[in-house]
């Protein structure tokens, strides 16, 4: 027989079963179990300590919480729509192999200060394992910048030539863009580390809880302060979500440029056989999919934000059920950007850069015109006239099809009677990269030294997140 619904008190009629499919949620929170029987303990002890309890009472649900644990996770709780949402199911559970005792968990509890603490949980540990994953991509870009400080690339801008630069230069851009990925979540993980319990519907109780003691045994360093912000609060969702887009639109960026690398076009980079895929028509196809799917995965995570932000645009305070639906955004995005940061880490190593190809590229296109007016500054020409000059010198090579370092003196004094002898050992590849020394620039000193602090920065955030991943085990 089905076991009546925790709150059947006031209705004559079972709930319609249409009903009943349209709202429930457990085929989804049910992930949340963990969460959900952590928050459960935490608030039962209080509850004894606070006397509202006996220490007895509290003992035997807690024992029997973690025996519900135990059968879920042996795939022995049946979970179905009836129940409504993994909050219900524990309970309901709880009640039936302890009586009437059972009952006395949601004391000064709501399912809405409760769904917020699962959801505050969850993220908390969803947080720390980004956080953890981006380190390894971080890690392992500062080690290919390290084995690629001496690969001279074309640098572009409007995907044309523009000035060379160092590939190391170019990875150590994605360590950037990453770090600030990394801080955004630090940010958002400080936004969600807040205790919601014990504001119950929204009002708060009439029992004396002690919510400073909940957030204590749960690790919160503080509690919400307003009762009817807590339990429709769902900012700290939609900030992972909004750190998460970002984030997925760096990776997609990488993505881009590793799938145009690879084209017979570029042919900057060759990705390993196991990271790629073939065609069931074209037997010559080897298809750069992992990073296809990377860039194509970001759109979810879009959609995903907007999703979030629109269900909350217009809702009256405090908790509406369409709440309900920040869950399955939030664990899609989750998910995407877990398993796309553990795929890239791994992808990463698997690129042979041909080095060869890149430099041979980086030397046409008139690369080194930047210089060659830089050149002519030094010598005491204003920029604008060099810029003009060069341009001209420029024109004329396309024309007699030639680069620039094939002028003669002579040639080059036709155009400017500035330039001397010594412009030749600066119409070098290297040359024009190590001159860039400005801070940020590309220089190889200055990446070497972007390099040596990247690792500095990664061995303290190591060193600071190692503690934290126990419990997740890598699996949320
Ligand atoms: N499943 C619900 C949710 O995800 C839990 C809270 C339900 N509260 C309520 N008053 N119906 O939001």
């Amino acid at each position: 027989m089905m076991a009546e619904k925790l709150w059947q008190g006031r209705f004559d009629q079972p709930t319609n079963k249409l009903v009943e499919e349209y709202s429930a949620s457990i085929h989804f929170d049910s992930r949340l179990y963990r969460y959900d029987i952590e928050g459960s303990i935490a608030h039962c002890r209080m509850l004894a300590e606070c006397k509202i309890i006996t220490h007895d009472e509290a003992s035997l649900i807690i024992e029997n919480l973690g025996e519900i644990q135990r059968e879920i996770e042996r795939g022995k709780l049946q979970l179905e729509s009836s129940q409504e949402d993994i909050h219900m199911a524990v309970e309901q559970r709880l009640i039936q192999k302890i009586g009437e005792v059972g009952g006395k968990l949601h004391t000064a509890r709501s399912r809405n200060d409760q769904v917020c603490l699962d959801m505050r949980l969850y993220l908390r540990d969803v947080l720390c394992l980004t956080r953890t994953l981006l380190l390894d991509v971080q890690k392992t870009l500062v080690l290919l910048a390290e084995q690629n400080l001496d690969v001279i690339m074309p640098g572009y801008t409007h995907l044309q030539h523009a000035q060379p630069i160092l590939l190391a230069h170019y990875l150590m851009a994605y360590y950037e863009m990453f770090e600030r990925d990394d801080a955004r979540m630090a940010d958002c993980y400080g936004r969600t580390n807040v205790l919601p319990l014990g504001c119950a519907a929204l009002a708060g109780t009439t029992f004396p809880i002690n919510r400073e003691l909940t957030a204590q045994y749960l690790g919160f360093p503080k509690i919400s302060a307003n009762s009817i912000d807590t339990v429709s609060d769902r900012d700290y969702l939609i900030e992972f979500n909004a750190a998460a887009a970002i984030l997925m639109s760096h990776v997609s960026r990488m993505a881009e440029e590793l799938i145009l690398w690879s084209t017979s076009e570029f042919a900057f980079i060759d990705i390993n056989d196991a990271f790629c895929t073939g065609s069931s028509i074209m037997p010559q196809k080897k298809n750069p999919d992992v990073p296809e799917l990377m860039r194509g995965k970001s759109a979810r995570v879009f959609g995903n934000l907007m999703s979030l932000l629109t269900l909350t645009k217009a809702l009256p305070l405090a908790y509406n059920r369409d709440l309900q639906e920040d869950k399955e955004p939030v664990f899609d995005t989750a998910d995407t950007v877990l398993n796309t940061l553990r795929l890239l880490a791994k992808l990463l190593p698997e690129i042979q850069f041909k080095r060869e190809r890149m430099v041979e590229e980086a030397r046409q296109g008139f690369i080194l015109a930047t210089d060659l007016a830089d050149y002519l500054v030094h010598k005491g020409v204003p920029f604008r006239r060099a810029h003009h000059v060069v341009g001209q010198i420029v024109q004329t090579c396309i024309q007699n099809c030639k680069n620039l370092e094939d002028c003669t003196l002579d040639e080059l004094k036709s155009f400017h009677k500035a330039f001397g002898p010594d412009v030749f050992a600066l119409l070098d590849l290297a040359n024009a990269v190590n001159q860039r020394t400005s801070a940020g620039g590309t220089a190889t000193s200055r990446v070497e030294e972007a390099v040596r602090l990247a690792r500095q920065v990664l061995q303290v955030k190591q060193e600071r997140l190692d503690g934290k991943f126990i419990k997740t085990n890598g699996k949320i």
